[in-house]
């Protein structure tokens, strides 16, 4: 852990075209805000994900290493997106995975509904209580109301949304132009090796995987030449944030596909959102199987947990003894989402017992 490794990093990733925009200060820290990166490839350059926020915003345009760009975004969390429509030049394309069309007008309502979804599945002592944003006569006032009145409860939950979506994310910018979306009917086989994504031919050198998992409408960059693959949060399992509108399975089988690519000796950088680059082949192998060892053992946690409670759909039950629970990564994860945001291991096991239960 030393501040020395970021200009390495640097200096590696700049022998392969590739440099970043980040706000880590220090190697083995993480971000809210999703790193920006600017890479050339086929004589052509990339902006891939603008992030969040004025200061991103600032940074990018002072270290842009090029005049002429397009934009690819990896997904439609508002870390990554949310400048989307302010950094495009006069002709750039803004890339995004087809299933963002329907969403991208409307991002400020999609991840504003999140929080009022959450609140209305967790109950307002689950949100609220467990991940300590309000106290507890704040929660009693909010349950009196949610009794008393729903819509003025729904009221208030869409303000507080807005509120903490305006205080996370800053403004949300989408493009009024420039915008392409991949289309669904183009999506091929491509096969890397051993190893076959989904995806698109961005150019000879460019592709772009269908990645689910995190998000449904998550892509990954790849750069096979080079062996540079922009995984964006499919590999941050749990960390900082995790699966929103997504998979346990996806996640785990997009994971698997990108260990076999690296133990095949496919990926020399992997450029990761909310975490320094991996750089060299054997990092990139020990960084993924440590990655899916994690997401192994929480699933081992949580199905053990299930399986003792007699009625498996009880949430609360469940969710009490996941918090509960003594190992060493539990405890670690629950510091991570406790109690700065709303807590991806309640959603973790909720997408678990949709998947795995009922
Ligand atoms: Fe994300």
């Amino acid at each position: 852990m030393n501040n020395e490794a970021i200009p390495r990093i640097k200096s590696y990733l700049a022998k392969s075209g590739l440099s970043l925009v980040t706000d880590i200060q220090e190697e083995g820290k993480g971000t809210g805000i999703a790193n920006t990166f600017f890479l050339k490839a086929d004589n052509h350059n990339y902006l891939i994900d603008p992030a969040n926020g004025k200061k991103r915003l600032q940074d990018i345009k002072k270290q842009l290493p090029f005049n002429e760009y397009d934009v690819l975004v990896t997904h439609s969390h508002l870390d990554h997106s949310a400048n989307s429509g302010l950094v495009a030049a006069e002709n750039s394309r803004v890339i995004f995975h087809p299933f963002v069309a329907d969403r991208i007008n409307n991002l400020k309502r999609n991840y504003t509904e999140i929080t009022a979804e959450m609140v209305k599945v967790f109950g307002v002592d689950g949100f609220f209580g467990r991940t300590g944003m309000l106290g507890p006569s704040t929660i009693k006032l909010m349950q009196f109301i949610q009794k008393s009145s729903p819509p003025g409860f729904d009221f208030i939950l869409n303000v507080i949304s807005l509120i903490m979506c305006r205080l996370n994310n800053g403004g949300i910018y989408p493009p009024k132009k420039n915008a392409v979306f991949l289309n669904c009917d183009d999506i091929m086989d491509l096969q890397f090796g051993h190893t076959v994504f989904r995806g698109w031919p961005l150019s000879e050198q460019l592709f772009a995987l269908d990645t689910p998992g995190h998000q449904n409408d998550h892509l990954a960059f790849y750069v096979p030449d080079r062996g540079i693959m922009f995984a964006g949060d499919l590999i941050g399992f749990l960390n900082p944030n995790d699966i929103i509108d997504g998979s346990i399975k996806e996640t785990h089988a997009g994971m698997m596909k990108m260990l076999q690519l690296a133990e095949a000796g496919g990926i020399d950088i992997l450029a990761l959102s909310h975490a320094l680059p991996v750089t060299g082949e054997e990092n990139v192998i020990a960084y993924l199987r440590s990655a899916i060892a994690k997401q192994n053992e929480i699933f081992e946690i949580v199905s053990d947990i299930v399986s003792t409670c007699p009625d498996k759909n009880d949430f609360e039950e469940i969710i009490r003894k996941t918090y509960a629970h003594e190992s060493d990564l539990m405890k670690k994860i629950l510091k991570i989402n406790y109690p700065r945001s709303a807590s991806f291991i309640d959603v973790y096991v909720y997408i678990y017992l949709k998947e795995f239960v009922s």
